[in-house]
C-alpha cells in the first residue's frame, strides 16, 4: 500500500444501502436515514438514483472477466494488502471487518483509509453477523470470497481464548453457511495457518498435533472446509501462510516489536529452544502472500452447489505459502540492527513450553506458477522505512 494516500471512512453507512450499484428498487422501498445522518456517499446515490443514473462501480470489475471480492479482514495486514492489489487490477471489493483491538485499531483505521481512498469499500461488522452478511450477499453479485479475518497471534490464548473460538471456528461456519445458500456460490479462499504443522512442512504431512489453540482453531477450519466442500460443493482453497511481514505489519509480530524496542534504546527478548537452539521462521514478505492469495483466487474453480445442494464435487485444495528459506531470530536481529544502525541489548530466554513452534519451513511452491522473490534483507528494508514514515524513530 503507497503510504501517499487520503481516504474517505465510510463505516456508518448500512451495508445495504451503500453497495448495490444501482440501488434496486426493492431496497428503496425502505425509507433512507434522514438528510443530515446520510454520509456522502450514501447521498450521492440517492441523488443519482432519484436522476435515473446508474451509481458508481462501487463492487463491479472494470472488466467483463473480473471478480467482484468479499474480504473478511479487510482492515488487517494482509487484508488490506490484497485489497489494494485486486482493486488496482480491476476487480471488485467489497471489505467487511470488525476493528476489534487485539492491536491498535488506530493502525486498522489507517489502513481503512488508504483503501476507502482507492474506492475499497468497507463494512463495520463481525463474522458472526449472519444477519450482516446475508444481507450483503443479497445485495451483491460475489464471485469470490478472500476470507482472511481471524484472531491471529498465539500468545493471546493465554489471556483469551474464547476469541480464537468465536472468530476461526464460529464465525468461519457463519461465513460458510452464508456462502453456501448464496446463488451463485462464491468460490472461497482463505487463510489457514503454517502452525498447523509440527514439523517438518509439507502439504502430505501431518497436522494432528496443533502446538497452540490459535492452531488448532486453523486446523478445525481446514476440517470444516472439507465438510461443507464435500457437502454444499463449495470450492474451496486453504493457504497455509509462513510468518508473513511488511509494509503496514502486526504489532504483535516480532520484526514489528524489535524494530519499535531497538529504536527505543530497549533491550530485546530473542527466544531459543528449550535444548538451547536457535529459533528460525520462514518470514515470508507481503507482496509474494498477496501474489500467492490473488494465483489462488485466479485458479479457483466455481463452487458446484445450488439451493444448498451440491450438483458435483468442487475443488478442495490446501497449500503452503512460504518463503522456502528459514531464517534464524538472531539473523532478523542482525539485520534490523544494520538497517536502524543501532547495537541491539539482547536477553537470550528459553522459549516456554505452552508456546508457538520453534521452526517453519515451507516446501516449494507449486501451482501458482508464483515463487517468491523478495529475500529477507530486501523485504525488511521496505518495512523500515514504511515503519519510520509512519510512526518516526521516536516511538
Ligand atoms: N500475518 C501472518 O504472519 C499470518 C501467518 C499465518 C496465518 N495468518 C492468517 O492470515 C489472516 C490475516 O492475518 P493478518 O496478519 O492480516 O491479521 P490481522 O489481525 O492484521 O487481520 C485480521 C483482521 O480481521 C479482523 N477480524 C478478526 N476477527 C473478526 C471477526 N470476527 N469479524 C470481522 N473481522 C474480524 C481484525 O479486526 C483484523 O483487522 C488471518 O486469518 C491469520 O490467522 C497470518
Amino acid at each position: 500500500m503507497g503510504p501517499n494516500c487520503q481516504g474517505r471512512a465510510l463505516a456508518l453507512t448500512p451495508p445495504h444501502l451503500l453497495l448495490h450499484p444501482q440501488l434496486p428498487a426493492a431496497l428503496l422501498q425502505r425509507s433512507p436515514p434522514p438528510r443530515h445522518q446520510q454520509p456522502p456517499l450514501l447521498r450521492l446515490l440517492l441523488r443519482r438514483h432519484r436522476l435515473g443514473e446508474a451509481g458508481p462501480p462501487l463492487l463491479h470489475p472494470r472488466h467483463p472477466n473480473g471478480f467482484s471480492v468479499l474480504v473478511t479482514g479487510v482492515a488487517g495486514f494482509v487484508g488490506s494488502h490484497c485489497s489494494l492489489a485486486l482493486k488496482k487490477r480491476g476487480d471488485g471489493v467489497l471489505g467487511v471487518d470488525n476493528f476489534n483491538s487485539y492491536y491498535d485499531p488506530s493502525l486498522k483505521r489507517a489502513r481503512q483509509k488508504v483503501l476507502s481512498k482507492h474506492q475499497v469499500f468497507i463494512v463495520e461488522g463481525d463474522l458472526n453477523d449472519a444477519e450482516l452478511l446475508n444481507k450483503l450477499f443479497d445485495m451483491v453479485p460475489l464471485s469470490h470470497i478472500l476470507h482472511l479475518a481471524a484472531q491471529a497471534g498465539v500468545r493471546y490464548a493465554m489471556k483469551n481464548p474464547l476469541s480464537y473460538i468465536s472468530s476461526n471456528v464460529a464465525g468461519f461456519v457463519n461465513l460458510l453457511e452464508v456462502a453456501k445458500a448464496a446463488q451463485p456460490q462464491p468460490a472461497i479462499v482463505w487463510a489457514s495457518s503454517s502452525s498447523v504443522y509440527g514439523f517438518p512442512f509439507s502439504e502430505s504431512d501431518r497436522t494432528d498435533q496443533p502446538a497452540s489453540l490459535y492452531a488448532a482453531t486453523k486446523k478445525a477450519g481446514e476440517e470444516i472446509a472439507h465438510t461443507y466442500n464435500h457437502i454444499y460443493g463449495l470450492s474451496l482453497t486453504g493457504l497455509r501462510f509462513f510468518t508473513v511481514y511488511g509494509s503496514w505489519g502486526r504489532p504483535d509480530m516480532a520484526y514489528f516489536f524489535f524494530t519499535k524496542d531497538i529504536l527505543q534504546g530497549k533491550r530485546i527478548n530473542v527466544y531459543v529452544t528449550q535444548d538451547e537452539k536457535e529459533v528460525a521462521r520462514d518470514f515470508t514478505y507481503i507482496d509474494d502472500i498477496v501474489k500467492g492469495c490473488l494465483g489462488a483466487l485466479d485458479t479457483a474453480e466455481k463452487s458446484t452447489g445450488s439451493g444448498e445442494k451440491k450438483r458435483a464435487p468442487a475443488q478442495l485444495r490446501v497449500y503452503n505459502l512460504g518463503n522456502t528459506a528459514p531464517v534464524t531470530v538472531g539473523k532478523l536481529v542482525g539485520i534490523l540492527e544494520s538497517l536502524l544502525t543501532v547495537k541491539v541489548k539482547k536477553h537470550v530466554i528459553k522459549m516456554p513450553r505452552n508456546d508457538d513452534v520453534p521452526f517453519t519451513h515451507a516446501n516449494a511452491y507449486r501451482d501458482f506458477a508464483h515463487k517468491p522473490t523478495t529475500d529477507l534483507a530486501a523485504g525488511l528494508r521496505k518495512f523500515v522505512k514504511w515503519y519510520v514514515s509512519y510512526y518516526g524513530k521516536g516511538i
